[in-house]
């Protein structure tokens, strides 16, 4: 008796071609052409497989994939999706779905996606090896500034194109993560990701990694290995420092990204590949192409679409957010952070950038003893709160402003010695005996804002900018301690 298979398709002409091919393929086709008319299909007996059409005019196809897996834990439902839909496809596949395909499709592809489905047993553990992947690669960009929001928009836009993708970016900003977010938010999502460091390998390691290697192609070449080209087959090649690739290697990687052909190394047959190409790198390669160490025509392959990871200073109050973020993710106990620990991770410059914070908190939860995680602990260099303002305006500037009422200061604010991490001690004892008192946080964080306002002649966007604070806040704040500019 021939084999059943279901075709749920609100697009007549499309059901009957697959009517054609799955008869043609010795399977009876029962189509229909609804979500409606397909749930129907439950009362009868399992099919062999089914092919469902996520979208299914005004009903989500999704709802249909869900009660065919959960009536039949083992049916193989091959869904079917538009262009710019692999969210659902993805939802469709966590929901238990086997695979999908995007359409417009060629009939070849499909024959092989049904072989595949048709091999009962893999297809249960493939199904699982899918979620697994899926939940692998669950990555997440953390924050809410307007830079990282702006990356998050252009990666959605980026994610779905076949498009080589330059991903720019100082050390530690998150290249990588949005490489593999592009990745998961992609077509190929399901397919492998594959990440090559070309800075960690010598010229001919990285050739035979990439390409293969024949057996017999070099000394310790005792058998043929196939190149990370091809274990990507499918999916993204993410080349990591490629301002660091040999400009041998280069040749050949651009011949790649124009023949989409690779040859493995003692090798004479080319065969072709089907990979997306995403590439990152710290060093400005324009420089490198001016000064010849890197190649002009494999920068224009490349750098087809661009995408730039801001530096940490540079997204407002986000390293709170991720501080909060990695302590949350890597602790085992609950911990929180001081106010004073949390001031400085939102005032340090942090030149190593996300890698650096998540360094930092993580050293801190290994060494902090309580509860809460306080400055110290964070141990993080010496500049602190003047961190962005050295860099900025108050360069050179290493004494600071004692901003005192005999200087016609209107607000009453405290003076600061040349470490802001360390504000002047009043003494408050009237025999001269020195009592130390501390200065309370929000006297140093009015202070310090003050100081700063004060070195930027009171222009608050600069002022905001460098304290790492939105406009808005800084505005709240100088409300807050009554600060005004001197007359
Ligand atoms: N926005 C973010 N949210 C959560 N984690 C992040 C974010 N940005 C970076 N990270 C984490 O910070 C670390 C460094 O990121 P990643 O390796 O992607 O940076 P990179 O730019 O490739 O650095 P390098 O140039 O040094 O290779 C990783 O552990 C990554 O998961
Ligand atoms: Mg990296």
């Amino acid at each position: 008796m021939k084999p059943n298979v279901w075709i749920v398709d609100d697009e007549v002409s499309l059901c009957g071609l697959l009517e054609v091919f799955f008869e043609k393929k010795g399977f009876v086709p029962i189509a229909r052409q609804s979500v409606a008319d397909g749930l129907g299909l439950l009362n009868g007996p399992e099919p062999a497989m089914a092919m469902v059409d996520l979208s299914l005019g005004p009903d989500s196809g999704l709802v249909l994939v869900k009660a065919m897996v959960d009536r039949f834990p083992n049916l193989p439902v091959v869904v079917m999706t538009a262009y710019g839909t692999v969210e659902k496809a993805v939802e469709a596949v966590k929901l238990g779905a086997f695979d999908f395909i995007s359409k417009p499709f060629e009939m070849v592809f499909l024959s092989k996606v049904v072989d595949k489905a048709m091999s009962n047993r893999i297809l249960v553990s493939e199904n699982r090896e899918l979620k697994e992947i899926i939940k692998r690669q669950g990555v997440e960009l953390i924050g809410q500034s307007t830079a990282v929001t702006q990356l998050k928009e252009r990666i959605h836009a980026i994610a779905s194109s076949e498009s080589t993708v330059l991903i720019t970016g100082e050390s530690g900003t998150g290249k990588e993560l949005v490489a593999k977010l592009i990745h998961q938010k992609s077509l190929r999502a399901l397919k492998p990701c594959v990440v090559v460091n070309c800075s960690a390998l010598s010229e001919n390691l990285l050739e035979s990694e990439l390409f293969g290697h024949m057996k017999g192609a070099f000394t310790s070449a005792h058998a043929e290995k196939e190149g990370l080209f091809a274990v990507a087959e499918g999916g993204t090649v993410f080349l990591d420092e490629i301002g660091e690739m040999p400009l041998r290697t280069q040749v050949k990687l651009l011949r790649v990204l124009q023949e989409r052909e690779i040859t493995p190394v003692g090798g004479t047959v080319s065969s072709r590949i089907n990979v997306r190409i995403l590439a990152a790198t710290n060093v400005n390669l324009e420089d490198a192409v001016a000064r010849g160490e890197f190649r002009e025509d494999l920068y224009y392959r490349l750098n087809v679409l661009r995408i730039y990871t801001p530096r940490l200073a540079e997204r407002g109050e986000d390293p709170i957010l991720l501080a909060n973020y990695f302590l949350n993710k890597k602790s085992h106990v609950q911990k929180r952070f001081s106010e004073t620990a949390l001031r400085q991770i939102q005032s340090y410059a942090w030149p190593g950038n996300v890698r650096q914070l998540e360094n930092a908190v993580e050293r801190a939860i290994a060494f902090s003893t309580g509860e809460i995680i306080e400055a110290l602990e964070l141990d993080v260099p010496g500049q602190t709160l003047d961190a962005r303002g050295a860099g900025l305006s108050a360069a050179g500037n290493a004494k600071m402003v004692s901003a005192g009422a005999s200087q016609g200061n209107p607000n009453g604010v405290m003076g600061l010695s040349g470490d802001p991490g360390e504000p002047e001690t009043p003494t408050n004892s009237p025999s001269g005996e020195e009592t130390r008192v501390s200065p309370t946080l929000n006297e140093i964080e009015k202070a310090y804002i003050y100081w700063i306002l004060t070195q930027n002649q009171w222009h608050k966007p600069t002022a905001a900018k460098i304290l790492g604070l939105d406009i808005s806040t800084l505005y709240r704040k100088i409300e807050k301690y009554g600060l005004k500019a001197p007359a």
